[in-house]
């Protein structure tokens, strides 16, 4: 029996369902029922019946999806894989902020931990950060933690006040606008996709900003054959699966996020035989990070 047959036989018998980011490995994507953005993810995870939900991703998505099921168990099938920026803010700079602006909305985006959102009033993705900010009744706003989909979103929203904490996505900030320019110079007929977590310059020469979902739709829907992609690799998979015979092209530093090819086949059966690795939600902090996270659910409707 192959590791696949392993998997999809226990997961039958647990009544499971595996969800997995479109960053996750080619092998991971092709055995989960549903693939997606962290939009997606966090959304469908409420819809679902299973008793148990194995989600192939970095910490913060199994908190989130914890927080939205408490009644069903969330397995991680590596305890490791996590977001570094998910930690970069502290609570002084939103408490600063607070006591300066008296109508201050704190919106963070999703790749933060629990704790972060427990501070916050409302959490985004980058599939619709720009949409509820502009939505919000606040004139002042501060983004945390990720300083580029702020100042994305600052700029699509010039009538509010928007801030801007200096956390930022290490495999997205350090993609280049000279590998980006070169592709273009190689493939002159190539539009460029990025994600709104890449540097400013980048997001500036880009044909198209949005999310992991935004681009492959983007893509999907176009006749055009070539591409320049600026966001992680694991993207290739689905772009692929849904697009096949059109051309994509990476920079060539090879954009990996490491935390998330952290999940392996071996690890997903693991967990679905030990359910260990239960992503948990200290009580304290759930039920403010809960309304954070629900509060974008009820304004992304
Ligand atoms: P999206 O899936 O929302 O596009 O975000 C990308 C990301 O960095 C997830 O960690
Ligand atoms: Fe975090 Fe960047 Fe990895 Fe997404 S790609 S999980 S933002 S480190």
């Amino acid at each position: 029996m192959t590791i696949q047959d392993e998997i999809k036989q226990l997961k039958g018998k647990k009544q499971a369902v595996i969800l997995a980011h479109y960053y996750t490995r080619p092998e991971v994507q092709e055995i989960a029922d549903y693939t997606g953005d962290s939009f997606y993810l966090s959304k469908i995870a409420t819809k679902l019946e299973n008793p148990i939900i194995v989600y192939c991703g970095v910490a913060f998505m199994g908190e989130s999806g914890s927080l939205l099921n408490p009644n069903k168990k969330i397995l991680m099938p590596d305890e490791e894989a996590d977001c570094p920026m998910a930690h970069m803010v502290i609570k002084e700079e939103i408490d600063n902020a607070r006591k300066k602006y008296k109508d201050l909305a704190v919106v963070c985006y999703i790749n933060s931990t629990a704790q972060v959102k427990s501070w916050c009033d409302v959490s985004v993705t980058s599939a619709n950060a720009v949409q509820i900010v502009k939505n919000l009744p606040n004139e002042n706003i501060l983004f945390v933690p990720d300083k580029n989909l702020g100042r994305f979103v600052a700029a699509k929203v010039p009538e509010k006040n928007v801030m801007y904490s200096k956390g930022f996505c290490p495999i997205h900030e350090y993609m280049s606008l000279e590998e980006i320019q070169e592709l273009k110079h190689l493939h002159p007929e190539a539009e460029i996709l990025v994600h709104p977590e890449c540097c400013e310059e980048v997001v500036n020469i880009a044909d198209y900003v949005g999310s992991t979902s935004g681009i492959i739709e983007y893509v999907s829907k176009s006749k055009r054959n070539e591409w320049i992609i600026g966001t992680e690799i694991g993207i290739l998979y689905e772009l692929q699966k849904r697009n096949p015979g059109k051309q994509f092209y990476f920079p060539k530093t090879k954009p990996v996020c490491l935390d998330m090819k952290k999940i392996t086949l071996e690890k997903i059966l693991y967990a679905l035989k030990e359910e260990k690795n239960q992503a948990f939600v200290e009580t304290e902090i759930s039920k403010s990070a809960n309304q954070t996270l629900n509060k974008m659910l009820e304004l992304a409707k």
